[in-house]
């Protein structure tokens, strides 16, 4: 993806001064899905990423409540690779792995299937942000209870002020940096 790309991208991200709380500046991406042309270039993007990092088959893209569910089936899609949802505690149904994680704005449980992720499967993990990678971090834990395997964590922007990429064990891959 072009620079022009990325900056068009940028450029069409809103920003709201103290949301959801004082003192958060939250970074918007849904006016980038008023444009199809941006999405697409978007997700050809971290799919191109993908594809010419990894030679292994990616297995399971996991995609994070709520906005890593917009962006995770596209890329899983094009991949050919299944697609696992991890939600707020108490959503899914049937055996869950879980694990707590502290956020910019509060605390939370995370969940996922076991029957979703198989022992030894190669996994990636996509929200829409990382900012201190609490959440991502405890994402990787659920697949580490499952006993499989994060390859990468991709994400569509970063804030790299908050330097959350310190808190994964695998590499990280954010189109935008703010
Ligand atoms: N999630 C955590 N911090 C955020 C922020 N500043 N903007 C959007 N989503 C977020």
């Amino acid at each position: 993806m072009s620079n022009f790309d990325i900056e068009r991208i940028k450029s069409m991200l809103g920003t709201h001064a103290d949301f959801p709380k004082e003192g958060i500046v939250f970074k918007d991406m849904f006016p980038v899905f008023q444009d199809p042309t941006a999405v697409e270039a978007l997700i050809t993007n971290i799919v191109y990423h993908l594809t010419s990092t990894h030679k292994e088959k990616i297995d399971v893209v996991v995609g994070l409540d709520a906005r890593g569910f917009l962006f995770g089936p596209l890329i899983a899609l094009r991949l050919g690779a299944a697609f696992a949802p991890v939600r707020k505690a108490g959503k899914l149904p049937g055996d869950c792995a879980r694990a707590v994680y502290a956020k910019e704005y509060g605390e939370d449980v995370f969940e996922v299937q076991k029957s979703a992720i198989k022992p030894n499967a190669r996994v990636v993990i996509v929200d829409d942000l990382i900012a201190t990678g609490g959440s991502a971090g405890a994402a990787g834990e659920l697949i580490k209870k499952c006993d499989a395997k994060v390859v990468e964590y991709v994400f569509v922007m970063e804030l790299d002020f908050l330097n959350g990429r310190k808190a994964l064990d695998a590499p990280v891959y954010s189109l935008i940096h703010l």
